[in-house]
């Protein structure tokens, strides 16, 4: 379908409640997938929510197809997470353990923060046809779910930085290692 522009931290729509989605298997459900995962591969991103492509919807996607083969360059040591279309989600954490990780975002390029997140949880939604998704996951995988739906309530992980000083340009964080600069 089509590469799509990313809004970036500061635009209004990042900060807004996403829909959900009431037609699923729809084209127009098929094509704002599609222009995603387009989205999401061409900047090698670890997931991306429709409201980065300004589609103010309950649409998430993570993780790498297998026919890829290789790890994401971004996310180069990350433990693998399989491809998901996550639609109208709901999180629950397991436990009260949480976990501090880097992250960074297609909407705050060029940066990395430390964010504590939630070391386990269930998720549950539906996939572009309506089938239930229900899954227990922790470490990356359960990090990844919770940046990605945290877009869809308007929030963008630099909001959950517990202290600043964790929180930098990732070239000047990280200058021996070839990180992509988003
Ligand atoms: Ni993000």
């Amino acid at each position: 379908m089509a590469v799509r522009t990313v809004l970036r931290m500061g635009e209004p729509l990042l900060l807004q409640p996403a829909l959900p989605i009431t037609a699923f298997n729809t084209p127009e459900l098929h094509a704002l997938i599609a222009d995603m995962q387009d989205t999401m591969q061409s900047m090698d991103g670890a997931g991306i929510a429709a409201p980065q492509i300004g589609v103010s919807l309950q649409v998430v996607i993570f993780g790498q197809k297998e026919v890829d083969g290789r790890s994401n360059p971004r996310y180069p040591d990350a433990e693998e997470v399989p491809y998901t279309v996550l639609i109208n989600p709901v999180l629950t954490p397991v436990g009260s353990a949480m976990e501090e990780g880097w992250e960074g975002c297609l909407s705050v390029p060029g940066m990395r923060g430390i964010v504590p997140r939630y070391e386990r949880l269930q998720y549950t939604g539906f996939d572009t046809y309506g089938n239930t998704i229900d899954r227990l996951v922790s470490g990356f995988h359960a990090r990844v779910v919770q940046h990605e739906c945290d877009h869809l309530i308007g929030v963008l992980y630099p909001m959950r930085i517990k202290n600043l000083k964790d929180f930098g340009f990732t070239d000047v964080l990280f200058p021996n290692q070839d990180i992509q600069d988003d």
